[in-house]
Formats: C-alpha cells, structure tokens, sequence
C-alpha cells in the first residue's frame, strides 16, 4: 500500500475537517497518482469531498463503525481486518492510503512509499500525523525542487521503507 497526504511544517493536514489550502499542483498529483487505482479514507474524509461521495474513477473504501453508513461510489468497511481481507485483491501498489488523520496515524506502517507533500508554513491545523522524518524505518529517496501556486511553496517528497 501507499500513502499520500499533503503536510505543513507541523505535520498538520487538516481543519475544520477539511484540507490546509487548495493547492492545484498538489491536486493534480494527487489524481495523477490514484486514477484508476484503489483509495482507502476513513469516514470524516469521505464526508470532506464534493457531494460526500468517493472519488470518480477510483475504487473507493470507506472505514467506519456505523453498521448502516451508506455512501454513493463507496465500499464501505468496519475494521482493518476486513479492510486489509478486501485489499489482499489488488496489487499493493494500486492502494492508496488518502486519510484522514486517523488512518494515517494507525496504518502508514503498513506502507511501502509515502508520497507526502510539504506545505511551507503553518497553516494553523487542528489534525496532525506523525512526523516521518522521525521514524527511522523510513527514507527520503525522491524530492522535488521547490514548487510555488498561489503563492503557496511545497515540494513533493517520497519516502520508502528501507530495505
Ligand atoms: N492533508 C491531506 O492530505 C488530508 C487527506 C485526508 C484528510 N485530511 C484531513 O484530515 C481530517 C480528517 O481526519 P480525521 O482523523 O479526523 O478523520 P478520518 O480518519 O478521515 O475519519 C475518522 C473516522 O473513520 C472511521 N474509522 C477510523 N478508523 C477506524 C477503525 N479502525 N474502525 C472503524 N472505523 C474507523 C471512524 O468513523 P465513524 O466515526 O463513522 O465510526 C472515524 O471517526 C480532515 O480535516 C481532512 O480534511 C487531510
């Protein structure tokens, strides 16, 4: 499985259950990277897109513990059992982990690569990840030059389990 998120310098990621900014390079990366591919969220992320549906063109799986959560383009799951049961039918690298803090926090140790984005800045978050930097059992192997959009500056860097 992968993981991709978009932090600022205090690993924030979200508030008011939404994202940080809109950063339309960081958005076309992101739909770069999943197209056609698997996303795994868990519910309050679900309920932060457009129209509260999974994404277009992605096999969409939502985690809750609400027995009757329905949603429209969503597979909906009730533990990282089951999740990990449905996942064992894709290629690992077709499965994107897209949050929310949550998710991220409990299972990035099931990922091979992170591709995280850096937002310069704090961007005044109520929901944080764990710093990367600071869990050795990953590495930094790919980093963008710096990249600005509405005079937001960011880079993309990808992280990988050390072999
Ligand atoms: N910067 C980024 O790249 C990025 C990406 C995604 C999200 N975000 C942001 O992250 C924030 C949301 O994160 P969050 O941590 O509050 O919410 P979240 O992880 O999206 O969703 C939490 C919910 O998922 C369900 N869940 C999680 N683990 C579960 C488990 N083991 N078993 C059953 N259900 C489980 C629960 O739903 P129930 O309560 O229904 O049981 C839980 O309340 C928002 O601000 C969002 O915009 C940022």
């Amino acid at each position: 499985m992968n993981m991709i998120v978009a932090v600022d310098d205090n690993w924030g990621i979200g508030k008011n259950n939404g994202l940080l900014a809109s950063v339309p390079g960081d958005m076309a990366f992101f739909k770069y990277k999943t197209m056609d591919h698997v996303v795994v969220m868990g519910r309050k992320t679900l309920e932060s897109l457009p129209n509260r549906r999974g994404l277009f063109r992605r096999t969409n799986y939502v985690l809750t513990s609400n027995p009757d959560f329905e949603a429209e383009r969503c597979i909906i799951v009730h533990s990282d059992e089951e999740l990990l049961k449905e996942l064992e039918q894709y290629p690992p690298d077709e499965v994107f982990l897209i949050g929310g803090a949550s998710m991220y926090n409990r299972l990035y140790p099931l990922c091979d690569k992170l591709y995280i984005t850096k937002l310069e800045g704090d961007f005044g978050a109520d929901t944080f990840i764990t710093n990367i930097d600071e869990d050795d059992r990953y590495e930094v192997t790919v980093e963008s030059d710096v990249m600005e959009d509405d005079g937001i500056r960011y880079r993309i860097c990808t992280y990988e389990r050390k072999k």
